[in-house]
C-alpha cells in the first residue's frame, strides 16, 4: 500500500481520484483548502482518508502535506480561463506559486512521483489539429493557460535538475458526476446539463460552433494511476483526450434527445480567452502510458444526466 497524496482532492476531479484510490487499497490524504472543493465530495470516505485543509500557497502547510508520501497527484489550482481573466493574479499565485510549493516540498520529503494537472488551454489558438505534445514554442491566451505552462516548465525543471520524477497530464475539457453547475465559473457541460434540466434558457458564448475535445471524468482517473507508475513517462506532458471534438451546438443537441427537452439557446457576444477549437492527439498517452479512452463523450453524457438525475437537487 503506498500514500498517495492529492492536492485539490475535495475537487471533482481530485474527489474522483480518492475514490478510485480506495477502490485500489490504496493510502490516501487529501490536501484542500475547500476553496471549491467541497466536503460533500468526500463525506462518502471521510473515514478511510486523512485530509488536511491548508493553503498551496504556504510553502510550511504543503510540506506537512507531503511529507511521507510516495506519490502526489496534484490537482488543487483556482480553475477556469474567464476567472484568470478576472483574476490574473490570484491565478498564478495558487497555479504557478503552489505548483512549485509542491514540488520543492516533493523534492525535498523523497516523493517518488508527482502527476502535475496541466491543461489543453496551453495550446492557444492552433490550427494543427489533431494537437501532438512536442511541437515547439506554445502561445497560450490567457491567464490560467500562461499558469499551467508555467506547471508544466517547473515540472520538467525540477526533473532534470533534481531529479524529481514527475509527469504532467494536459486535461481537455473533463465532465461527468460533481461537476457544479452552480459556480459562476461552472463548466460548459455542467451548465448546459442543469439549465436543460431545470427548463431555462441557455446562453452560448459565440455562435455555438466553439468545439472541444470532452473528455468523461473515468479517463482522467485512469491516466492519473497510469502516469504515477508508467517507466518512460518521467519529464514528459500527455494529453489526455478522447481524440474527437464536438461543437457546443451538438453537445446541447445530445443533451436536449437525452433529457427529452427543446431547451431555448440564446447566442452571446464569445468570452475573452475561450480557444475557438480544441482536439488532441492521443497517441503519445498510448504509447508510454498505456492510456486509451475508456468512455467516449457519448456515454460520458448519458453518464453525466443520470448522475443530475438522481441527485434530484443540481446543487452539489
Ligand atoms: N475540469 C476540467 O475540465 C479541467 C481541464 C483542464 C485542467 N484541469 C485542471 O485539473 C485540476 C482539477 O480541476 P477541477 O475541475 O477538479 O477543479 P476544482 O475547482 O473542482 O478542484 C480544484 C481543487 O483545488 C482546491 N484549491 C484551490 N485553490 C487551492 C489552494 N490555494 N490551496 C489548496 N487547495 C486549493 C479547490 O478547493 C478544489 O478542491 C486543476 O488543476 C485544473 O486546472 C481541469
Amino acid at each position: 500500500m503506498a500514500l498517495y497524496v492529492v492536492t485539490g482532492g475535495a475537487g471533482f476531479i481530485g474527489s474522483h481520484l480518492v475514490e478510485a484510490l480506495l477502490e485500489r487499497g490504496e493510502q490516501v490524504r487529501v490536501f484542500d483548502d475547500f476553496s471549491t472543493g467541497k466536503q460533500v465530495h468526500l463525506a462518502p470516505f471521510a473515514d478511510r482518508i486523512e485530509v488536511i485543509e491548508g493553503d498551496l500557497c504556504h510553502l510550511e502547510q504543503v510540506r506537512r502535506a507531503v511529507a511521507g508520501a510516495d506519490y502526489v497527484l496534484h490537482q488543487g489550482a483556482l480553475r477556469s480561463v474567464p476567472r484568470s481573466v478576472d483574476n490574473p493574479v490570484a491565478s498564478n499565485d495558487v497555479n504557478v506559486g503552489g505548483t512549485l510549493n509542491v514540488l520543492h516540498a516533493a523534492k525535498e520529503a523523497g516523493v517518488r512521483r508527482v502527476v502535475s494537472a496541466s491543461s489543453s488551454s496551453v495550446y492557444g489558438k492552433r490550427e494543427d489539429f489533431p494537437l501532438v505534445e512536442d511541437v515547439g514554442e506554445l502561445e497560450p491566451m490567457s491567464p490560467y493557460a500562461v499558469s499551467k505552462l508555467a506547471g508544466e516548465k517547473y515540472c520538467k525543471v525540477f526533473t532534470e535538475l533534481y531529479g524529481l520524477e514527475t509527469v504532467s497530464l494536459r486535461y481537455f475539457n473533463v465532465f461527468g458526476p460533481r461537476m457544479d453547475p452552480n459556480s459562476a465559473y461552472a463548466a460548459f457541460i455542467a451548465i448546459f446539463a442543469a439549465g436543460l434540466l431545470e427548463g431555462r434558457k441557455l446562453t452560448i458564448h459565440g455562435d455555438g460552433t466553439i468545439s472541444r475535445d470532452w473528455t468523461y471524468i473515468d479517463n482522467v482517473v485512469d491516466a492519473n494511476l497510469r502516469a504515477a507508475s508508467a517507466p518512460d513517462a518521467s519529464g514528459e506532458a500527455f494529453n489526455i483526450a478522447c481524440g474527437d471534438s464536438w461543437d457546443l451546438n451538438r453537445v446541447i443537441d445530445k443533451l436536449r434527445e437525452l433529457i427529452g427537452v427543446d431547451g431555448e439557446v440564446e447566442y452571446g457576444p464569445p468570452r475573452a480567452g475561450d480557444m475557438p477549437k480544441s482536439q488532441a492527439s492521443i497517441e503519445k498517452a498510448k504509447k508510454l502510458l498505456g492510456y486509451e479512452p475508456l468512455v467516449q463523450a457519448t456515454e460520458g453524457l448519458e453518464r453525466t444526466v443520470d448522475w443530475y438525475r438522481q441527485q434530484g437537487t443540481l446543487s452539489t
